[in-house]
């Protein structure tokens, strides 16, 4: 069964939001969403803090940021301890980013044209495995830079 996943955006993604939780709802997520769901302008950083703290909870099996260009509010979120956010651009950067990096979340921005739809990513993102081996070293590494 499918678990839980938490989303936010800023105004610049408050559309591609919707259309994510759309798909994650007709794919038996149940989506704890942490807005903006209008247009009225905010700071991505405040959006990144506040959904990524409810991601940490331990309920969410992933989080999920946007913003214009999913540059701020990605940079954003990997300020947060234990998160490991992935601006992904592609399927197969989507893939890789749980395959390798075990990200956390992932991120995208609303303004931007990417070349796979947003829906193929995530899905490319929920199917895949994280590897481990020698890229579980590599993500104990990274979480080490937080000391
Ligand atoms: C907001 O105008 C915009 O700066 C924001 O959505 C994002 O693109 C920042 O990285």
């Amino acid at each position: 069964m499918a678990g839980k996943v938490v989303i936010g955006a800023d105004h610049g993604a408050f559309e591609l939001k919707e259309k994510i939780i759309g798909h994650l709802k007709s794919k038996g997520f149940s989506v704890k969403n942490m807005g903006v769901d209008t247009p009225d302008s905010v700071d991505y950083p405040d959006i990144a803090g506040i959904t990524c703290r409810e991601y940490l909870t331990g309920e969410y099996e992933f989080g999920i940021v946007c913003c214009g260009t999913g540059i701020g509010i990605s940079i954003s979120a990997n300020k947060i301890d234990g998160i490991r956010c992935a601006l992904v651009q592609n399927i197969f950067a989507a893939e890789m980013s749980k395959v390798h990096n075990n990200a956390n979340f992932i991120a995208f921005g609303g303004r931007i044209d990417y070349p796979d739809s947003v829906t193929d990513m995530v899905d490319a993102f929920i199917d895949a495995d994280f590897e481990g081996g020698r890229h579980l070293r590599r993500v104990d590494k990274i979480m080490a830079l937080e000391k």
